[in-house]
């Protein structure tokens, strides 16, 4: 990977749809996923293999693997999954990476997958090294990662120890979440500084919510710091169902410009990322973008007059 390319995992099929009251079809979550390939996206979390009780929007998760498998064999896919359970059911569909989710809080993490602390790291530990041994590739988010809705501000050496025994137990990347898009590109650049000490920078990943305007100045931050892997949600849509205030994901297409404008590649297409984003605001039934949608929607418009 050239230092001034940024590989971006799109994770508008997951952390866009988790939490949306209109339901969207299995099809028109093939039809988001293929139109983001077409972008050029190369990386994206197409769904989650979580209780469809806790979370009814993704119960169609072996369907979207299996549908993406036979429709983009070549397509770097990841899927969420909780524990063992997930991990099965996401085996048994097809999928070939898997994320597992640790909060570095302790009611963070009974909120989100009624485990405490110490329980859902031990699972997720156990669940990358069985998806290791079933030769998955494998991500480990560590959520509410800068503060808690529930705690507060998070402690900076329980997010660096938890990165490490995520790393030790055989994440090959893992993903430093602002769950309710509360940092600062200060505090970003203090937690990246922190995590490069004993991490390699190349396996970080940073997934910024943008509640407060601030996600595209913290992946500045980050990149800054040296990290290259980012989640983005098209259309800025996402947010977790457990963390009250969370609200939507950093803008694929506001990374995509802010990064591209700096010098460095994501060979995605804003073009193609706006007609992903027309189609999500069909489904959904609102408008949907984030901070930089006005302008490129008007120079797209110009465009294509020319
Ligand atoms: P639980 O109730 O404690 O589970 O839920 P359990 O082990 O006691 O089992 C209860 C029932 O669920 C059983 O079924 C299990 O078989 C079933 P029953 O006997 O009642 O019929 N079950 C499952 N079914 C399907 N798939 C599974 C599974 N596991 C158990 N994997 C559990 C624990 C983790 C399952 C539940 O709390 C859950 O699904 N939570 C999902 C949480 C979630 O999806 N959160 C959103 C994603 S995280 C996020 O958005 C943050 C992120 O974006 C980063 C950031 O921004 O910070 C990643
Ligand atoms: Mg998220």
């Amino acid at each position: 990977m050239s230092t001034d390319t940024l590989i971006i995992t799109d994770v508008a099929p997951r952390d866009g749809l988790q939490n949306q009251q209109v339901p969207v079809s299995t099809e028109a979550k093939l039809k988001l996923i293929q139109l983001l390939h077409e972008a050029g996206v190369a990386s994206i979390e197409a769904t989650s293999f979580v209780s469809p009780k806790a979370v009814p929007q993704m119960a169609d998760a072996a369907d979207v693997i299996a549908g993406v498998n036979r429709q983009h064999p070549e397509l770097r896919v990841s899927a969420l999954v909780p524990n063992q359970k997930g991990l099965e059911r996401a085996h048994a569909a097809g999928a070939r990476e898997v994320a597992v989710v640790l909060s570095a809080t302790q009611t963070m993490n009974e909120k989100n997958i009624n485990m405490d602390l110490a329980r859902a790291t031990a699972v997720c530990e156990e669940t990358l090294h069985a998806a290791h041994e079933l030769g998955l590739r494998t991500r480990a988010y560590v959520a509410v990662a800068f503060d808690c809705p529930f705690e507060g501000p998070t402690r900076l050496e329980t997010v660096v120890d938890l990165a490490e025994r995520m790393n030790r137990a055989g994440a090959q990347e893992i993903v430093i979440a602002d769950t309710i898009g509360s940092a600062s590109p200060g505090m970003v650049k203090s937690h990246f500084e922190a995590l490069g000490k004993t991490l390699p920078l190349h396996k970080l990943a940073a997934h910024f919510h943008d509640t407060r305007g601030m996600a595209s100045a913290n992946a500045w931050a980050a990149i800054q710091a040296g990290v290259r892997r980012f989640d983005a949600s098209v259309g800025g849509i996402g947010g977790c169902p457990f963390a009250p205030g969370a609200a939507g994901n950093a803008a694929t297409e506001d990374l995509v410009l802010m990064a591209e404008r700096s010098g460095f590649k994501t060979n995605i297409s804003i073009p193609g990322l706006l007609q992903a984003i027309d189609f999500a605001e069909a489904q959904l039934g609102k408008a949907l973008g984030g901070r930089s949608i006005a302008w490129l929607r008007r120079q797209h418009a110009k465009r294509s007059t020319l």
